[in-house]
């Protein structure tokens, strides 16, 4: 089975109602240029999700960041997918490095995520990689095989379950591994999912995710087992965004 390619945007804690504008410009670009071969994705903050949803806007779906792992309770603050999925969302990213750094998630607990996103009926992208000390000391295989170990769920499948490889020190710095580094880490992915999963785990789609732009996106989406991005600060501008789905026409 061969993947499907997505390109998702990660908006993080950026945007507010007039980014609808955005939204609709990055609509008008799909529209008016050749059909990318790749799903598009965006996930902006949970306040806008409703309201992305409710645009109905044609070829991009709408996905959230995080999720609690309940469905419902006494948990100030917190959001579950069966929520998100009210509100339109069709993914939910979990285990962003960000989430495991700021909130200390581990990866069970990602795993626990997972569970939830697909109780929903909904996908789950789950996120790992590794940091600079840790890629420094060449942990960089085996810090990454773990948290796939652990995060991935028992019942993922190509249909509920996208993986991104993102280094932690490639968000937001500018800086990417060369294409063959980005090869070797998507390979080692695909080969765990194929000895866990069997002939399915050829058909997960395995995105790249940490400082890609519409100049280096092409590049880094030809590389070997590699089928999306997963676009944080480059995804904020529909130009930008459009540039990097360009690696997909
Ligand atoms: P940047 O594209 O801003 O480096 O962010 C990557 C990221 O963390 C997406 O989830």
């Amino acid at each position: 089975m061969k993947p499907t390619a997505l390109v998702a945007g990660n908006w993080k804690m950026n945007g507010l109602a007039a980014s609808r504008s955005e939204l609709e410009a990055l609509a008008v670009l799909l529209k008016g240029g050749a059909k990318a071969a790749c799903n598009v994705l965006i996930c902006p903050p949970y306040t806008l999700i409703s309201t992305f949803a409710e645009m109905n806007t044609d070829g991009i779906a709408v996905g959230a960041q995080d999720c609690h792992t309940g469905v419902s309770g006494a948990h100030t603050g917190d959001i579950s997918a069966q929520m998100l999925r009210d509100a339109g969302a069709k993914y939910i990213i979990v285990g962003h490095s960000e989430r495991r750094a700021d909130h200390a998630e581990s990866s069970s607990l990602v795993c626990e995520k997972a569970c939830a996103v697909h109780s929903e009926g909904l996908r789950a992208i789950i996120c790992v990689g590794e940091t600079e000390a840790e890629r420094d000391a060449g942990n960089t295989l085996a810090v990454v095989l773990e948290q796939l170990a652990i995060s991935v769920p028992e019942e993922a499948s190509p249909e509920n379950t996208i993986i991104a490889y993102e280094p932690v020190w490639a968000i937001g710095t500018g800086r990417t591994p060369t294409v063959d580094d980005v090869a070797e880490v998507h390979t080692a992915i695909r080969q765990a999912l194929e000895e866990r999963f069997g002939a399915e785990g050829t058909g997960f789609a395995i995105l790249y995710g940490g400082s890609v732009k519409p100049s280096n996106a092409k590049e880094l989406m030809s590389a070997p087992n590699v089928n999306g991005a997963l676009v944080g600060g480059a995804s904020l501008k529909a130009t930008d965004f459009n540039g990097i789905i360009d690696a997909y026409r």
